[in-house]
């Protein structure tokens, strides 16, 4: 079992429509995978096009059980959803003296080892839930924007990556994933060869701007279902392979 978190970015980078397309990829691959969504928007079941009445909020206050929280969202894809109800959870865990970054590794440890992959999708910014999901991890995925990265971003980047709370990138293994990549805009060619020089092991192949994947995400489809022959699908596809590819290298406990 494996425990992924797409995390650790500013707001509208891609972070949901990777969690959701990386867990449906895996999904499809066989691989039975668990998505949790820890972010107040809730914006995962929306992508996949489901309405959970309850999700991880309820399940962390103990107001649900694993099986009312967790909801099937395809075959071998489970949804613990995200929404408003999590701002109290938020509230709580902030207020406790310690420990607190812990709550989320303890109420999963019980459910996980039903699952091949647990992958979290977090708020931007670094609340309480997602520094509990850096706990959580053993590895964490950063989608990077290349339409919105200046160098002096890249370097700040660079420098919040050494300080990572809570997740040691000498234990796990870290993904950096450039996202909205426009092959005709120089800005985001040459984002995307400091990325290069500055990552070279970390750095995932690129997700292109797609008008598919936004659409896909308004349908509450996935890249997969709404348009498998498209670039969307084809880099998402390239992601999955390589998480996926990492299986054989032993450096994991399934
Ligand atoms: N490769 C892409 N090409 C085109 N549009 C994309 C791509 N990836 C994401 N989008 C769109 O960009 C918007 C922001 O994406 P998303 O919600 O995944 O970002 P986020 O990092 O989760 O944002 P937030 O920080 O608000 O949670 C969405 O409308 C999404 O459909
Ligand atoms: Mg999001």
């Amino acid at each position: 079992m494996r425990r992924i978190s797409v995390s650790l970015t500013k707001g509208g980078v891609g972070k949901t429509t990777t969690a959701v397309n990386l867990a449906h990829g895996l999904a499809l691959r066989g691989r039975k995978t668990l998505l949790v969504d820890c972010d107040t928007l809730g914006q995962a079941g929306a992508l996949l096009g489901v309405i959970p009445k309850v999700g991880l909020a309820e399940l962390l206050s103990g107001e649900a059980s694993p099986v009312r929280a967790i909801m099937k969202a395809r075959s071998n894809l489970h949804l613990l959803a995200g929404g408003l109800a999590l701002l109290d959870i938020r509230k709580g865990i902030d207020q406790q003296p310690s420990g607190g970054e812990l709550t989320l590794k303890r109420t999963l440890e019980p459910i996980e080892a039903d699952y091949d992959y647990v992958i979290h999708d977090t708020a931007a910014g670094y609340d309480s839930l997602s520094v509990n999901a850096l706990f959580h991890a053993d590895d964490v995925l950063i989608p990077v924007s290349l339409a919105a990265l200046s160098v002096k971003g890249l370097l700040d980047f660079a420098q919040r990556i050494k300080k990572t709370g809570g997740f040691d990138p000498s234990v796990g293994n870290l993904y950096i994933l450039p996202t909205f990549l426009n092959k005709g805009v120089q800005h985001s060619k040459d984002i995307l060869k400091l990325l290069k020089k500055h990552f070279s092991k970390q750095l995932c192949s690129p997700v292109r701007s797609s008008v598919q994947i936004l659409e896909a995400s308004a349908h509450g489809k996935t890249i997969f279902e709404y348009a498998p022959d498209s670039h969307g699908a084809e880099d998402y596809g390239m992601l999955v392979d390589r998480i996926v590819g990492r299986e054989n290298k032993g450096l994991h406990k399934y």
